[in-house]
This record gives structure tokens, C-alpha cells and sequence, in this order.
């Protein structure tokens, strides 16, 4: 029987599933860490999320560490790096995402600029009867920047041609094929866009990528959208232009220490905050689950990963 360190729990679904197949010791739970010191050498497989990762730390203690196989597309959590060294492949689950994630990037868009969320908040407070609210932003025709062109960046562009927006785009290097316009400079595509979206990958090679220029760039009448990692965005200089008003809204879906989100940002009323649930919905959850145990079931009978990284 496969020994499976699983990282964190995911649905109650997917957990009891996961342990009727397998011999699967619970990272989470207490005593977990005497349970791996006494069964580390049969370990084979590690089960985790974007959310609970794998430190090299970890990797190191298994030694016959075979695959890391992941829940969610974003892999930043992982160390790909310690587990390359030693050989053991990492999945992820991508594509399955895409649409709902590009579903809540435009929900932001909305909600930012129509101040949905805050004109609910209005409603609720009973405040209607008694004055309106400021007028709000309109968001068909405007021009759409797009951080990271990948598979979620462009089912977000593809989105946009309903709001007769104008798309360009800006990534490591051009995408070839690409029907939007490519921008190398991001200062300059943030000052182009009413709306940036990022829905580039997190960790080191994109740590504070929108930081105090590429704000000022977008400016007091710009919106700044993250369905991306909060480590992508300089939290404290968002924070600063939001308050000082050089920036003229955000929606954010993360942020830089989940699941704590700052007093200041909770404080702004032009600012849409979500708990990251970019990909929480039931069909995609499920679609991702189906996903992380076909790349284990891969693995076990083949040696091979459907979505390797
Ligand atoms: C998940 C995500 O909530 O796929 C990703 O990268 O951020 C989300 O879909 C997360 O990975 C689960 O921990």
C-alpha cells in the first residue's frame, strides 16, 4: 500500500476518499510530526495544496520521497527547486481553474468600479433612504491590462470582448500567436490601463513585480485587480496610494499573509476584498480533485504525472 503524507486537509470528500485507498498520515492533525519521524522512510507520495505547499525541510526528512502531487495551479508554496535536486516530480492542477478564476477576475473588474459590494453595504445599513452614492466607474470600453499572459490571463481577455474592451498584455516575453498587443514595459502598460489584472504566477521571479512606480502609473482613476499571490503586489504601497487617493481602486482576492488581511485595506471603501476564492466553486474544486488523484493514480500505475510542473 502507498504511504501518503498528506500536507493539509482539503474537502471531507476528498479526504475520506484519499483514505480509504490509501495508507494516508494527516500532517495537520496532533502528533503528526512524531508520525512522520517514525514512518519517514515509507512515505512515497505527498499530497498538498498551493495553500500548504512543501518547505525543502520537509523533502528532506523523506527519503524516499517519490512525487509531490498538488492541489491548484499556483505552485509557489513548493519548493520545486529541493525536490528537482533529489529527482521527485510535482504536479499541479491546471487549465481546470481558468474559467472560474477569469470568472472572479471580471467579478472584481464589476464590483470595483460599479461599487457593487459597497452599494450593497449601503443598502443593508439602511443608508438609502437618507442620500445616494457617489457615482461609480464604467467599465464597458475601457482599456485592460493584463500581467501574466498565461492560460487564466487569457480566458480573462477573452471575457473582455463582451465589454468591447480594448486588451494589451505583458509577460516575460511575448506570446506567440497572441491576438492582444504585447507591452515589455509595465510602468507603461500600467499607465495605459484603466483596469491591471494580474494573473501572473507568485514567488521570487514576480515578489513585489507592482510596486510603487507601476501604482503611479495607474493612477487615481486606475483599478487594480489581484487573482494572482498577494507576494506579487507591494502590499504597503498599495496601501499608501489607496489612502492617499494616488490610486483609484482595487479588488483583491489575496494578499501577502493569508488569512490576514490589513486593517487599512478593511478601512477603504474603495477597495473589494474576497477570501481567495478564485477557483471556489463546487464544479471547479471538484474538476481539481479529479485532477490530483488522476496524476496520482498516474504515477502509482505508470510512474508518470498527467500535469507535471
Ligand atoms: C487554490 C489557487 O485555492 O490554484 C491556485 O493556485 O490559489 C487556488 O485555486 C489553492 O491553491 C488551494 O490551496
Amino acid at each position: 500500500m502507498t504511504c501518503i503524507l498528506q500536507i493539509g486537509p482539503l474537502t471531507e470528500r476528498f479526504n475520506r476518499g484519499l483514505a480509504a485507498e490509501h495508507e494516508v498520515l494527516r500532517f495537520w492533525e496532533e502528533g503528526a510530526d512524531a508520525l512522520v519521524n517514525q514512518n519517514a522512510q515509507r512515505i512515497d507520495v505527498v499530497v498538498t495544496s498551493g495553500r500548504f505547499g512543501c518547505t525543502a525541510e520537509l523533502i528532506e526528512r523523506l527519503p524516499n520521497l517519490q512525487a509531490i502531487i498538488s492541489f491548484g495551479v499556483g505552485y509557489d508554496a513548493i519548493d520545486v527547486a529541493a525536490a528537482r535536486a533529489r529527482n521527485i516530480p510535482v504536479s499541479n492542477t491546471p487549465d481546470v481553474l481558468n474559467d472560474c478564476v477569469a470568472d472572479l477576475a471580471f467579478g472584481l473588474i464589476i464590483d470595483s468600479a460599479r461599487q457593487m459590494s459597497r452599494a450593497d453595504r449601503f443598502v443593508r445599513a439602511g443608508e438609502w433612504p437618507s442620500g445616494g452614492l457617489p457615482l461609480a466607474k464604467q467599465v464597458s470600453g475601457k482599456r485592460l491590462g493584463i500581467v501574466g499572459m498565461g492560460r487564466i490571463g487569457e480566458t480573462v481577455a477573452k471575457r473582455s470582448s463582451g465589454f468591447d474592451m480594448q486588451v494589451r498584455y505583458h509577460n516575460r516575453r511575448p506570446v506567440e500567436g497572441s491576438a492582444y498587443g504585447y507591452e515589455s514595459n509595465l510602468v507603461e502598460l500600467a499607465q495605459w490601463s484603466d483596469f491591471l489584472v494580474l494573473t501572473c504566477p507568485g514567488g521570487e521571479s514576480t515578489r513585489n513585480l507592482i510596486n510603487r512606480d507601476v501604482l503611479e502609473a495607474l493612477g487615481s482613476k486606475g483599478i487594480l485587480i489581484n487573482v494572482a499571490r498577494g507576494s506579487v503586489v507591494d502590499e504597503p504601497a498599495l496601501i499608501e496610494a489607496l489612502t492617499e487617493g494616488r490610486l483609484g481602486g482595487a479588488g483583491l482576492d489575496v494578499y501577502a499573509q493569508e488569512p490576514n488581511v490589513p486593517q487599512a485595506l478593511v478601512d477603504l471603501p474603495n477597495v473589494v476584498l474576497l477570501p481567495h476564492i478564485g477557483s471556489a466553486t463546487e464544479e471547479t474544486r471538484l474538476a481539481m480533485e479529479e485532477l490530483l488523484l488522476a496524476n496520482l493514480r498516474a504515477f502509482l500505475e505508470r510512474g508518470e504525472l498527467l500535469t507535471a510542473v
